[in-house]
């Protein structure tokens, strides 16, 4: 979890050194600055020329309380801070907004401009922010350099979805200044979850009833690809499997696309023994039309009943393996939500889970904000109502430190 007060703090007197380049998402570096050097961070800004065209250097240093270096061979620059010397200095670099521009630079390994060779001398961890139109983020070109940059071990937070200043909306906002910092505080050094590969299922089944039609829920996605994107920021290697939805799969995560609940399960119990973390957040059909019409089922009876069998249970088959990875279940509830949760976490013997009101105004289903109340056998926790973006970093990072700490118990998982 993040924490805001200065001391408390992971960042507190760690040397970050930001680089803004030339988007408009540079205004939220600023903001960004601040917040990072008000959790006790020592700052060093670094702008390409790009940038300067949208945020003036003078913006940064009053911020940052140093001098903004923005030229790589400038004689009074390389003699107070020199690009060698900055790299050194850095214990985290971090390119916030990353344009498709600078994102490119990077996988060629250029070095024609301050940050550029800079970020090819550091040797500290590189985390970038990108920020760009959708369609540039989307352009195979992109796509390609994030995924060699990712196997490098670059790590990449966001983008999120959204309304983006070209008018448009989709994948391509940075992520707000408190995302960073927290994902930053979270993940400070090798992330919270390095070394670590989570299983992670998103979205709703479709049952099938007859040859066009099926039964379904309102289940967006939303949720689990948060929670994918956040698992793979904090360092894991993500698999998500997904029932339809209409969202990209974040980059650099492994996706499986399925339909039903049965695929859904042969996909889950075909990976889950290369999982070290299992999060179930997809809502599994409970049950699935007996039979299943080859043809449109013809609307000739007056009424017509159907008959439902249960479909397998997906977390319980997970939660009952012997080894099994740490298992995280939801609960997606009306009503009497810590009773239901807390009767889930200890009948499926889980070793988490994360309880939501569903069929509220806020929250739940569909929505862009969720808020969470998570059990685990000894203990809770409120995450209140935030972007799922938001919630999923939050819940990562508590799912992060559940495992750890149960990692060094030997727990007999
Ligand atoms: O997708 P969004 O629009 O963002 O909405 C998010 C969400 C509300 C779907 C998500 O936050 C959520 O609550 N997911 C779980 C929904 C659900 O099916 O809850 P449940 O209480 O019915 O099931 C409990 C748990 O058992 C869940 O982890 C579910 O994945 C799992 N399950 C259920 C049935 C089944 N056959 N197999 C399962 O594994």
């Amino acid at each position: 979890m993040g924490a805001s007060g200065l001391s408390m703090s992971a960042l507190n007197g760690k040397h970050i050194l930001l680089g803004v380049t030339g988007g408009i998402a540079a205004y939220k570096a600023a903001e960004l600055t601040r917040q990072l050097k008000s959790r006790g961070a020592e700052m060093r800004v670094v702008m390409t020329e790009a940038a300067q065209a949208f945020v003036a250097p003078l913006t940064f240093q009053a911020l940052s309380g140093n001098p903004v270096a923005t030229h790589l061979l400038d004689p009074v620059e390389e003699s107070a801070m020199g690009h060698i010397a900055l790299a050194r200095w850095a214990e985290l670099v971090l390119i916030a907004p990353a344009t498709a521009d600078f994102i490119a630079r990077l996988r060629a390994g250029l070095a024609g401009d301050l940050l550029s060779a800079l970020c090819l001398a550091s040797e500290a961890p590189l985390i970038l922010a990108p920020a760009m139109n959708r369609a540039m983020w989307a352009n195979p070109a992109t796509q390609d350099n994030v995924r060699v940059l990712r196997e490098r071990g670059i790590r990449l937070l966001g983008p999120e979805e959204g309304e983006q200043a070209c008018g448009e909306t989709g994948p391509g906002r940075m992520l707000e200044p408190v995302e960073l910092c927290e994902a930053l505080e979270g993940s400070f050094g090798d992330g919270s979850l390095a070394g670590l590969s989570v299983l992670i299922t998103a979205g709703p089944t479709r049952e099938p009833l007859d040859a066009v039609r099926y039964l379904s829920n309102r289940s967006s996605g939303k949720m689990g690809y948060a929670l994918a994107r956040a698992a793979a920021d904090a360092g894991a290697r993500v698999t998500l499997i997904s029932g339809p939805v209409a969202l990209m799969p974040p980059p650099g995560v492994e996706f499986v696309a399925v339909e039903t609940a049965a695929e859904m399960h042969v996909a889950v119990l075909s990976r889950v023994h290369e999982s070290d973390i299992y999060i179930g957040a997809a809502a599994v059909a409970d049950y699935r039309p007996a039979e299943v019409a080859q043809a449109k089922i013809k609307k000739t009876a007056a009424s017509l009943n159907l008959e439902l069998t249960r479909t397998e249970d997906i977390l319980a088959a997970v939660a009952g393996l012997s080894p099994r990875p740490f298992t995280v279940g939801f609960a997606a509830e009306t009503d009497r939500l810590e009773d239901y949760a807390r009767g889930k976490l200890a009948a499926k013997n889980l070793d988490m889970i994360a309880a939501n009101w569903v069929g509220r105004p806020q929250g739940g289903f569909d929505r862009d904000e969720n808020s969470l109340h998570v059990f685990w056998p000894d203990g809770e926790r409120e995450l209140p109502l935030a972007d799922k973006s938001r919630i999923a970093i939050q819940l990562i990072e508590l799912i992060a430190e559940r495992f750890h700490a149960q990692d060094t118990t030997e727990n007999p998982r």
